[in-house]
């Protein structure tokens, strides 16, 4: 790193580090988990699936009862923040496996803990959340889990630039859809609360990520800039669907036939979402020039180009 660079990047962290001091929430002092407006009521109509959801917008979905409509969105909810949970979890370890190598005076040693930290508090939020449904939650399925610990959380290591990717191939979708969440309204108080800490941390995190990959992916060879162009799409498009579908323990759980959900998510509205919840991470390649000829059709065959 260039004496300008290390300073640019050590300043960006120092205003980071600073925000996180400033404005952080603990899952249990922050939500007032007995005010009876955060009561979880699964049949609560404000549990039904959000505007953005385009399982919402299914003939199937709207032929169901009101109690129905409800549970298959508590359920969603649900399963949503156990998946959110196990992907920061998956997250925490490869940062501190990142930080554990860091020399003394590392500028993002003290900023990578901030973030665990925080994912931790939102760890608890989610699974207050969960336990406070009583649903049979599964989160990730398990062959993903495996996956990411035999070989994303090592990348902290070996491929940091790459494992960053991951990090914003889940926070990018996540937080794409919670501030839509946030802008059109009408949500459960409860899973309003939890979202607006969410965001208001997440920016960070996000924020961290891509200060990192704009600082080394330039200083990275042509190999490695290869890699990284090419397993992008590929990781952006699992992450993306990953983060923003129901899974398909959910949808058996509660009846959904998959060829309404392949339905919702085929049809344009659904196709938008994909490719949006992502656009932010595809520009950024694009500025570090990693998008090219050879991997822009992998773009378009994961429908995120
Ligand atoms: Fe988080
Ligand atoms: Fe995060």
């Amino acid at each position: 790193m260039t004496a300008t660079q290390t300073d640019e990047f050590t300043g960006k962290v120092g205003r980071l580090n600073k925000l996180s001091v400033e404005r952080h929430f603990d899952a249990y002092a922050d939500i007032d988990w007995d005010d009876s407006k955060f009561a979880l009521d699964v049949n609560a109509p404000r549990l039904e699936l959000p505007v953005i959801d385009p399982l919402r917008h299914t003939d199937w979905y709207a032929a169901q009862p009101p109690e129905v409509r409800a549970a298959v969105g508590c359920h969603r909810w649900a399963a949503c923040m156990k998946t959110g949970w196990h992907f920061e979890n998956l997250l925490q370890r490869g940062l501190l496996r990142h930080t554990f190598s860091l020399p003394n005076g590392a500028p993002e040693f003290r900023y990578l803990h901030h973030e665990i930290i925080e994912e931790s508090q939102h760890t608890l939020m989610f699974q207050e959340f969960v336990n406070r449904t009583g649903l049979p939650v599964k989160g990730m399925p398990w062959r993903i889990k495996r996956s990411a610990e035999l070989f994303v959380i090592p990348l902290s290591k070996r491929f940091p630039a790459l494992f960053f990717l991951f990090v914003l191939g889940g926070e990018e979708p996540v937080d794409h859809l919670q501030r839509r969440l946030l802008r059109d309204g009408g949500l459960h108080p409860l899973a309003e609360r939890i979202i607006r800490i969410h965001v208001a941390e997440e920016a960070r995190h996000v924020s961290f990520a891509r200060h990192y990959l704009t600082t080394e992916v330039p200083k990275l060879g042509p190999v490695r800039r290869f890699m990284l162009g090419v397993e992008a799409p590929i990781f952006l498009g699992i992450m993306a669907r990953l983060m923003l579908m129901p899974s398909p323990h959910m949808l058996r759980k509660n009846g959904v036939p998959k060829s309404v959900v392949r339905e919702a998510w085929r049809s344009p509205e659904g196709r938008t979402l994909l490719r949006d919840s992502v656009a932010k991470v595809r520009s950024l390649w694009e500025e570090l020039g990693l998008v090219n000829a050879v991997n822009r059709p992998i773009w378009r065959l994961m429908g995120i180009g």
